[in-house]
């Protein structure tokens, strides 16, 4: 397969690849890694712009994403509603102070080789999917590529960062590794679905064991869980959905404990924050911790970061010998750079 499959693609969810088109993704990230290590240039994107939109705050997504592209010898702006007029759906404008997204990413895609966007949670009141539609909508009137930097309900440039630190910890091939993602407890429930849901797909379609870990009440987008359900048919793995931290633990190579809210997916309307906050406050005991590390197979210990200490983690493990944290987030420079240079390049 050559690159031009993917040259102009958007970057939206990992549903919309094969694995053959995202392990050439990885495989490109890896190579530009080792590239990165020794010091080679590596201009791929040489002169090219990457126009960054951020409705929400950022530490590794922003970084990695400037560093990136410098490191591909272009540019990546940052844009932060706000300080520019707030891209806005069709009947959502507000004079002054909004622009019709139509507009603003016809603009931008006049002035740059792709765009990037982050939207979910507050900026969207909550109301899941709008975050992926505000995505989307971008999408559909740019005429450069528009990657996906988190939105309410895909993080598929965290999903890469994921599966290379995976490859790099137990070996490039995954089939059959098992790896659990688990809710966790967090003093905040403002936290989307969207970290979860790309880490089952991800995992999922890299042949994986995966199981899903969470307290009742506390389910992921059912359309989620069928696609991972049928990537781990087509890929030889396995995908199971247990409500029990301790037994999700038990034998497995890599645990992903992270927060995630009460999210009604259905359209039937927004996170409402009292109810998520009994969910939460009834499950604190879903925390990672030394015990429940014990009971897996000496697994790595993953986080999308930020964590919350003492609530999702003990410092203990987060801090200590099996936790992978540093270089999963330092994968999210090379992950995005391999991403980049196939679908801009
Ligand atoms: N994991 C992640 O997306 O981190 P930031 O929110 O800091 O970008």
């Amino acid at each position: 397969m050559s690159n031009t499959s993917l040259r102009g693609r958007d970057f939206l969810t990992w549903l919309d690849f094969s694995r053959d088109e995202i392990e050439m993704m990885l495989d490109t990230a890896h190579d530009l890694k080792r590239k990165q290590i020794r010091r080679e240039k590596h201009h791929i994107l040489e002169d090219m712009t990457l126009n960054m939109l951020f409705y929400n705050s950022s530490l590794r997504t922003r970084n990695s994403f400037e560093v990136g592209m410098t490191q591909l010898g272009g540019h990546a702006p940052f844009l932060q509603p706000g300080a520019v007029y707030t891209p806005a759906l069709k009947g959502e404008e507000k004079a002054y102070s909004t622009e019709r997204i139509s507009d603003v990413a016809r603009v931008l895609a006049e002035m740059g080789d792709a765009i990037a966007i982050r939207i979910y949670g507050k900026p969207t009141g909550w109301q899941y999917g709008k975050g992926n539609l505000i995505v989307r909508e971008f999408a559909k009137w740019s005429r450069v590529p528009v990657i996906n930097m988190e939105d309410d309900m895909y993080h598929p440039c965290q999903a890469l960062a994921d599966v290379m630190v995976m490859q790099e910890k137990l070996g490039h091939n995954l089939q059959g590794k098992k790896f659990v993602m688990s809710w966790a407890y967090s003093g905040s429930v403002e936290k989307p679905l969207a970290v979860p849901q790309s880490a089952i797909i991800s995992a999922a379609m890299m042949g994986m064991d995966v199981t899903l870990a969470h307290p009742k009440g506390l389910d992921l987008d059912p359309n989620v869980l069928n696609a991972t359900k049928d990537l781990a048919k087509k890929h030889g793995g396995a995908f199971r959905i247990v409500h029990d931290m301790d037994q999700s633990f038990e034998g497995v190579d890599v645990v992903y404990p992270k927060a995630w809210t009460v999210q009604p997916t259905d359209g039937s309307g927004v996170m409402d924050p009292e109810k998520a906050k009994a969910v939460f406050e009834a499950n604190k005991g879903w925390i990672a911790t030394k015990e429940k590390m014990a009971l897996t197979n000496d697994a790595f210990y993953m986080h999308c970061l930020p964590a919350d200490r003492d609530m999702e983690v003990t410092d203990e493990v987060i801090d200590g010998p099996d936790s992978i944290i540093i270089e999963e987030a330092a994968n999210r420079l090379h992950g995005q750079k391999g991403m980049m240079a196939l679908i801009m390049g």
